[in-house]
């Protein structure tokens, strides 16, 4: 998280470092993230907005309402304060080459295949899965071709199960995938929307991934880019366990351009390329942390 000029201030509320270390204390035991002293203004500024909506005097008394059981939602509107949901259409393009090269010939072979975009934020990433699937494997909307995409933020679930987005948007997608599995929405605004082919291949839905996962695996890739960069070593290197245990042998993991597996996972998994790990065949599941 890089800290803005604008959200540096004056200071409207009180913002002990008692408060900044419980606030620190309860993000990274409801959601594995790590804050460190020097993201104190930037948590500031994120969270004196909730405390406004919330018509709050003090930090101490939002920590007090956080702590409520019936405040699940508040929970949620802090860690979506405490992370960004930035995302576009095939970012960091090389994963999409991998899956389109390496992965989707083998793919075609088979009669189920799983993937997991697991903190898909709006949606960009398991739809350009889904677009490069669709592209490379003509029949997978008939096979059994499912990805999972899950996310934290209920908010940005919506926005992804809604599936449109602004024309903006559009010039991240190639134009022939642009062409075959977008349309435009009927309206003059020039947003775009997934086709019902496309929309079909991922099943939405919200999971915190520091919490059991209700599902078995095993995948054939695993997304997860530009999540664990929020959470502390000890949380990545759980995870990157977890992930390893849910991959198939030979399974993909793609992980964000300045994430690294490090820890355990990497007696399961091999590097194969740029922030792209697979796990190695008869690999046995890695030590949980
Ligand atoms: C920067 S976006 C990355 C989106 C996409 N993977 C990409 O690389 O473009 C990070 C996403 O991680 C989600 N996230 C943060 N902590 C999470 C957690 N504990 N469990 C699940 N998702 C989480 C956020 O809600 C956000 O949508």
């Amino acid at each position: 998280m890089s800290i803005a000029p604008a959200e540096l201030g004056p200071r409207e509320f009180n913002f002990t470092d008692d408060d900044f270390r419980a606030l620190a204390r309860l993000a990274r035991a409801e959601f594995g993230l790590s804050l460190s002293e020097s993201k104190k203004p930037l948590v500031y500024s994120r969270l004196a907005r909730r405390l406004r909506a919330r018509n709050i005097a003090r930090f101490q008394d939002y920590m007090n309402l956080l702590g409520k059981s019936d405040e699940a939602e508040e929970r949620l509107e802090l860690i979506s304060a405490l992370t960004t949901n930035v995302t576009s259409f095939f970012r960091e393009k090389h994963h999409f080459e991998t899956l389109r090269s390496q992965l989707a010939p083998a793919l075609g072979k088979q009669s189920r295949v799983r993937i997991w975009s697991a903190g898909c934020s709006s949606g960009q990433e398991p739809f350009s899965i889904a677009m490069t699937l669709l592209d490379v494997l003509p029949d997978s909307a008939r096979t059994d071709v499912r990805i999972l995409a899950t996310d934290i933020d209920p908010a940005v679930v919506r926005r992804a199960r809604a599936g449109q987005y602004p024309r903006e948007e559009a010039d991240s997608i190639p134009p022939d995938l642009r062409k075959s599995w977008t349309k435009p929405v009927a309206d003059p605004s020039g947003a775009f929307e997934m086709i019902d082919q496309t929309r079909k291949l991922i099943s939405f839905a919200e999971l915190n991934l520091i919490e059991p996962w209700p599902f078995h695996g095993p995948f054939d890739a695993i997304f997860c880019r530009n999540v664990a960069i929020y959470f502390d070593q000890e949380t990545q290197q759980t995870l990157w366990n977890r992930f390893a245990e849910m991959l198939r042998d030979d399974g993909f993991l793609f992980i964000g351009h300045s994430e690294r597996v490090t820890g355990p996972a990497l007696q399961a998994l091999t590097t194969a390329g740029v922030t792209t790990y697979r796990k190695k065949p008869g690999a046995s599941s890695a030590t949980a942390t």
